[in-house]
């Protein structure tokens, strides 16, 4: 095949990278890379999916514009992968102007094919924050199980699913008001004209995995497809659709286009046609994705992609989803752990292996253990692979490698002759195979460098010889090693390329000995997981319990409250207190002053563009990180005062004394800008 096209599921600009979207990344990077190591010509695209309700929301509590959002979010993003060495050929937004152009030319076709119908469906709308409410945005109580708090499209309780109209007592999450039902038009695809290729593209085109091919047979495709409800009324963040105003593609509909329009940006900076990657036989595309996206990916997308002419990808890779210590990752145990927090305490290496290690072809979850992680990263990475040039290295410094190869007994030869089996398992995506032959190629080679003794043999003219030769096949047997694990490890890759003088950069380097080579000092290659930072790691990500569920009053009541009372000032009047104004504000910033013991500068959003710098005497009772992005209320009309640090433009709301400062701060559902009375 002469090209391969390679994506990843868009990430939502909504929320940072954490280790379970991870198994995505890391598998598809390490696949990708696999593919460039045999010298294939293969892109992986990815992009940001910033449109729809939640961004919108995040953006008003933030007081910014969702495109300042999501630029922010883009780049860290785009910093934790890198962080992780997963390395994009292009990585876009769902944004940009290319994916609009490419969302209208798939409209169209659609259109043309008379698959666009249009009807009135009714929906809840809140009535304060003035938008129509997406399923995750309402909760109530369960219609089946009388459950409370659950969301409007199914229960946690007893698996019902249902439509949030159906149910009880229902409050918006954005205001906490009622909702009301309320109709509007909405677009439609009809996608049940497409049933017959559906089936034929889900069964026999070999795209998918078996378990997926039967679960779309049973649950979708044995009855006729429901139209597909592709458009939004506004207020909605996305493209406005350009033949119905005021009615915008839903999030499902512009995001796998992101695919396309990445690669587009790729082509466009490269001087290649976007139709030699999409719509050509030459063409290969794979997308990775985790199995809660299935349905999108594999009924929906093709379906536009048939309609539009674009190829149909060749392979949709679908993964199971992590649990860490075998349970759903948890904000209070400390097991949702960010990609940021991670690289903090351990080494991107181990967990790249580590995933690679337990990944299969098949869709089942895979378990983060710690004790097996630090157990299998020591043992095997540490213990086994590195090991063999560590042992090696250090007494060929400076020197030349054999010039003819020693015999070894025919263990480089094995281990070559192990490659076939390796690159298949990698093409078809297990490497947790892969890894296991690479590791009885590491064990073998241990057992010669063992036997063969380097450190026991003289570094003279009697034994030099002989030293070289046997450091010649322990680098060797490394090197090929390298060379195999170099999808997953690429910064090993480097190091070996590094200590040898030769970069990896292709496959069929395995298959023959580098000779004469000259040998440069031994650098550490990888250290052993500390135990000791994946507890610091996992207590740094946990959150107390009451703070995850936005409830900052259910505190217990102190003992001694009532002996804390002060006499009240004198009675003012409502005009007298109404001239205050407050207001709910968002931290946006925060950091120490230099030279001033007691202060900390706040910048404070105020709903729009409305912004306060506030210097408040709370430094040493707060952290600036833990403030940024909280709640406070702010008396927003004082008159700015003048300090020797700045101007502050406010107060911040506070209780406290010298043995305790405590912010005051709204309940959920608050937004910035809200004024107080
Ligand atoms: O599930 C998700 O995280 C989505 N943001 C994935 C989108 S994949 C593609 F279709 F864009
Ligand atoms: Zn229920």
């Amino acid at each position: 095949m002469e090209r391969i096209l390679v994506t990843s599921a868009l990430p939502y600009a909504n929320g940072h990278i954490h280790l379970g979207h991870l198994v995505e990344y890391i598998q598809t990077d390490i696949w990708v890379r696999y593919q460039k190591l045999r010298g294939r010509r293969c892109i992986y695209v990815c992009a940001d999916d910033t449109h729809g309700t939640a961004i919108m929301i995040r953006a008003q509590q933030e007081a910014v514009r969702e495109e300042e959002l999501i630029a922010r979010m883009k780049q860290a993003h785009q910093r934790d992968f890198a962080g992780f060495q997963i390395q994009f050929d292009n990585y876009g937004s769902t944004n940009d102007p290319e994916n609009r152009a490419l969302c209208i030319e798939i409209w169209s076709a659609l259109r043309r094919a008379g698959l666009v119908s249009q009807k009135e469906i009714s929906q809840l709308y809140d009535p304060v924050a003035k938008t129509f409410l997406a399923d995750r945005f309402v909760k109530g109580t369960c219609p089946r199980c009388q459950a409370p708090n659950q969301y409007g499209d199914s229960c946690d309780r007893c698996g019902a699913h249902y439509s949030p109209t159906d149910l009880i007592d229902p409050i918006s999450t954005i205001s906490g008001a009622r909702p009301e039902v309320r109709s509007a038009q909405h677009l439609f695809i009809t996608i049940e004209k497409l049933h017959g290729f559906l089936d034929d593209w889900t069964q026999n085109s070999g795209a998918l995995q078996p378990e997926i091919a039967n679960y779309l047979k049973g649950h979708f495709l044995n009855e006729p497809l429901r139209d597909w409800d592709v458009s939004r009324p506004a207020p909605y963040f996305g493209f406005e659709i350009p033949d119905s105003p005021g009615n915008y593609w839903y999030v499902w509909f512009d995001a796998p286009i992101g695919y396309i329009s990445s690669t587009k940006q790729w082509c466009d900076r490269h001087g290649q046609r976007l139709d030699d990657w999409w719509r050509s036989e030459q063409s290969e595309i794979h997308h990775f994705i985790g199995k809660d996206i299935t349905y999108f990916h594999t009924l929906f997308w093709p379906a536009m992609l048939k309609v539009a002419g674009f190829n149909l990808p060749k392979k949709v890779h679908i993964h199971g989803f992590l649990t860490v210590n075998g349970e759903k990752m948890s904000k209070s145990k400390g097991t949702f752990i960010l990609a940021s927090t991670y690289l903090q305490y351990l080494d991107p290496a181990y967990l790249r292996y580590y995933y690679a290690a337990k990944l299969s072809s098949g869709v089942e979850d895979i378990d983060l253990n710690f004790e097996e992680f630090a157990g299998k990263v020591n043992a095997d990475l540490v213990g086994n692979i590195v090991n063999l040039a560590s042992r090696t290295a250090r007494f060929v410094q400076g020197q030349q490698l054999s010039a003819v190869y020693p015999d070894d007994k025919g263990l480089f030869a094995r281990a070559a002759a192990d490659a076939q089996q390796i690159a298949d398992a990698y093409q078809q995506c297990d490497f947790a195979r892969a890894i296991r032959i690479i590791l009885a190629a590491g064990d073998r080679a241990n057992q010669f460098i063992e036997q063969a003794a380097p450190w026991n043999l003289r570094n003279d003219a009697s034994g030099a010889e002989r030293l070289r030769d046997v450091c010649t096949i322990g680098l060797n047997l490394f090197r090929q090693i390298a060379v195999y694990l170099a999808p997953v490890l690429p910064r090993l890759a480097e190091q070996t390329g590094e200590l040898l003088g030769v970069p990896i950069r292709h496959w069929d380097e395995s298959q023959q000995p580098l000779l004469g080579a000259t040998v440069s000092e031994f650098k550490h290659m990888l250290r052993r997981v500390d135990r000791h930072k994946v507890e610091a790691m996992v207590a740094a990500s946990a959150e107390p319990e009451e703070q995850q569920e936005g409830s900052p009053n259910n505190l217990p009541i102190d003992s001694d409250e009532a002996l804390r009372a002060e006499p009240l000032a004198p009675q003012i009047s409502f005009e007298e207190f109404a001239k205050v104004d407050l207001r709910v504000a968002r931290v946006l910033e925060a950091e120490e002053v230099e030279g001033a013991k007691k202060l900390l500068k706040l910048t404070l959003g105020l709903g729009g563009d409305h912004r306060r710098t506030v210097f408040a005497g709370i430094r040493g009772h707060y952290q600036p990180q833990e403030l940024i992005g909280r709640l406070v209320i702010c008396a927003a009309n004082l008159a700015p005062r003048k300090m020797k640090f700045g101007v502050s433009e406010g107060m911040i709301v506070a209780v406290g004394d010298d043995s305790g400062v405590y912010l005051l701060y709204p309940d959920q559902g608050a937004k910035p800008g809200q004024r107080v009375h």
